[in-house]
């Protein structure tokens, strides 16, 4: 056993990843992977507690997301990158956890009530809707790991998953399932193009896997500094839309000059959307080369590969969990 510590986290495949995501999680991730034994999942079953009613697309999003992470630097040979529903024993967990989850704990999540309300185009009144947290509990707590990096939409479901686990250890009285901490991704630091979130559902978004002839008319149409309405005008990096991407993309050594042209209005917003399509273009360039390397076959071997650790390991803790309630036949 490696002297590491054990993380675990899961994305659902809900369509491409694009920067928002990147500096938002897979970055994270891309750090953690040296100092951590990862566990990398897929979450399909996720997408299926909203997607259920036309759960078509989910399939081609498997591949789609696992090679999204490769290409943007997740390293196969570091963590262990697998898919839920491979796993069979999530199910058996959630099952085992859904009875000693009382059902007030579910109902008082506050990700359940909000997206009651905002997702009304879709019928979540459903028992899997509503058990979301204990399946995700069962997703963590099968690897009992140290630590689960998430973003913070994702806290009120982390202390769930401590509930549920320190009730499953006292009613079994034993002190089986650790309580693990997140380790917490800062904020996400790019705003969309617009400046709200970025979100493939605002229209707002770059994609990871996007071409420059996509790219261009997005940049120039990006929102500045609304009060610097013409180039003669000074600006202010703090409040424009741009300079975020410009720290996260552009060569640091090049930021002063950035910022002093925009505050005496010798640098123009073109200028700057300008360098900022050289800079995504260099970003992007090495991620879209080790995408094109990834093909089916290579994927599914990797997967593969994935599963068959993950599974492993959920095979010796459901050893033990059914031992401890009695199920062990
Ligand atoms: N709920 C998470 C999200 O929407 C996805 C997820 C499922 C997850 N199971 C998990 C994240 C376990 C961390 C650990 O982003």
């Amino acid at each position: 056993m490696s002297e590491k510590k054990r993380i675990l986290s899961g994305m659902r495949p809900t369509g491409p990843l694009h920067l928002g995501h990147y500096f938002g999680v897979i970055a994270n991730w891309i750090n953690l992977q040296d100092e951590y034994d990862c566990y990398f999942f897929v979450a399909d079953w996720h997408a299926l507690t909203s997607e259920y009613a036309d759960s078509s697309r989910i399939k081609g999003f498997v591949p789609g997301l696992v090679q999204d992470w490769l290409a943007a630097g997740i390293d196969p040979e570091k963590c262990v990158v697998f898919q839920q529903s491979m796993i069979k024993e999530h199910a058996e967990l959630f099952l085992i956890l859904s009875m000693v989850t009382p059902l007030g704990w579910l109902e008082r999540n506050p990700t359940w009530k909000e997206q009651r309300e905002q997702l009304t185009n879709k019928d979540i009144h459903t028992h899997g809707f509503l058990g979301y947290p204990v399946l995700q509990a069962a997703d963590i707590l099968m690897y009992l790991p140290d630590a689960v990096p998430v973003g913070k939409d994702q806290l009120p479901h982390l202390e769930l998953n401590r509930e549920i686990a320190r009730r499953f250890n006292h009613i079994f009285g034993r002190d089986f399932f650790p309580e693990p901490k997140d380790l917490l991704t800062e904020e996400a630091k790019l705003p969309g193009l617009d400046g709200r979130k970025m979100s493939k559902s605002y229209g707002n978004a770059i994609g990871l896997s996007e071409d420059m002839d996509t790219i261009v008319p997005k940049v120039r149409g990006m929102l500045t500094d609304e009060n610097r309405k013409r180039k003669a005008d000074p600006g202010d990096p703090s409040i424009c839309n741009l300079f975020p991407y410009h720290k996260l993309m552009t060569d640091p050594a090049r930021l002063p000059e950035i910022e002093a042209g925009c505050r005496d209005a010798s640098w123009g917003c073109v200028d700057c959307k300008k360098l900022l399509l050289e800079s995504l273009e260099k970003f992007l360039a090495p991620i879209q080369e080790r995408r094109k390397s990834l093909d089916e076959d290579t994927l599914a071997d990797i997967l593969n590969e994935g599963n068959k650790k993950a599974r492993a390991y959920a095979q010796d803790t459901m050893q033990q969990v059914r031992e401890i309630i009695g199920f062990d036949f």
